[in-house]
């Protein structure tokens, strides 16, 4: 097979850093033309005779897309760090490798995770609000009120690539408390950054003023955060999620930021995405934004580019940097 011979199916355009590497090997590149998610009629003919196929987390890859790119599909490569929109069994039975984008968004995450409490804690979406409504009339003593971070407790689920690296901004920039749960204890964070190790949840939850999640999609996180766990949280607690939708009851948020069984939220994914719950965007303690942790300009080129690189290396015959086993 020369490079010549070789087709890559990408069902929505990434940015060009990854195009020009997978350009620069002679690949033949079918990308989905609208500025749209591709749909599934479409994945399905366009990854007919495709060596590779490169697909966003709002593409659904099942068996029977790959069986549509069998015999010549090798590789399906996820742009993203997420993969629970990937069928992974049913690759692996196929012999078809999949990759996904971890690294090189860690940083951009965790940033936007941090953007989304300090903006929740200094109420800044809201302030930007009433500001353009004309509600400024006089500077006040006790306007627009909202809550340090400093001196406050942080609990992570899920200390990862992305939960670690918000847990250290925490501790290093704003002399935040970290506690966190995972499957693994991590000693040596624990050492360098007074982390502190909760094994259960329901211990962690009545600890803190926030929760950040930082955990993959399994059947074993889907409404990890449900109506108890909101209960269990402080009343003036606030929770985060820039992970996945689903891992939090959506409903049941709305009801608890209602009622006040905590304080409030701010969240970057959502559970029926690209549909938001109605009542979430009727309330002033939560800020809604639309799955962009990771979308900034230097790091979705650097994703582009792993994501291509992880085609070519595959399509060369060497293991890929980002296999999922
Ligand atoms: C985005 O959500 C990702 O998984 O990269
Ligand atoms: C994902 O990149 C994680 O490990 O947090």
């Amino acid at each position: 097979m020369t490079s010549q011979n070789v087709k890559i199916y990408i069902t929505r355009k990434i940015p060009e850093a990854g195009i020009k590497l997978l350009q620069e090997k002679g690949y033949e590149l079918n990308i989905q033309p609208e500025d749209r998610p591709a749909t599934k009629e479409e994945i399905i003919k366009d990854v007919k005779g495709a060596d590779a196929l490169l697909c966003l987390l709002t593409d659904k890859i099942d068996a029977e897309i790959m069986d549509a790119g069998l015999p010549t599909l090798k590789i399906i490569t996820n742009y993203a760090v997420g993969f629970d929109n990937v069928d992974v069994e049913a690759a692996k039975q196929r012999n078809i490798i999949i990759t996904n984008t971890p690294g090189v968004l860690t940083n951009t995450v965790a940033e936007h995770t941090f953007t989304l409490m300090l903006a929740i804690s200094h109420r800044i979406a809201e302030a930007d609000r009433f500001s353009r409504a004309g509600k400024y009339k006089a500077w006040g003593p006790e306007l627009l009120l909202g809550n340090d971070l400093s001196g406050k407790t942080l609990g992570v689920i899920g200390l990862g690539r992305i939960g670690s690296r918000v847990a250290f901004h925490a501790v290093k920039g704003f002399e935040m408390k970290v506690l966190y749960t995972d499957p693994k204890p991590n000693s040596e964070f624990e050492k360098e950054y007074g982390a502190v190790y909760v094994q259960n949840l329901d211990d962690l939850l009545p600890q803190c003023d926030y929760i950040s999640i930082h955990v993959p999609l399994l059947d074993s996180t889907h409404h990890l955060i449900n109506e108890a766990a909101l209960k269990l949280m402080k009343p003036t607690a606030y929770l985060i999620n820039t992970s996945r939708g689903p891992i939090v009851d959506e409903k049941i948020l709305a009801v608890a930021l209602e009622k006040g069984w905590i304080k409030g939220a701010a969240i970057d994914v959502f559970e029926f995405e690209p549909e938001i719950t109605p009542e979430l965007k009727e309330l002033d303690n939560i800020i809604l934004t639309p799955h962009i942790a990771s979308a900034t300009e230097e790091t979705r080129s650097k994703m582009a580019e792993l994501a291509a690189t992880n085609i070519i290396e595959a399509l060369e015959g060497r293991v890929p940097p980002n296999v999922i086993k």
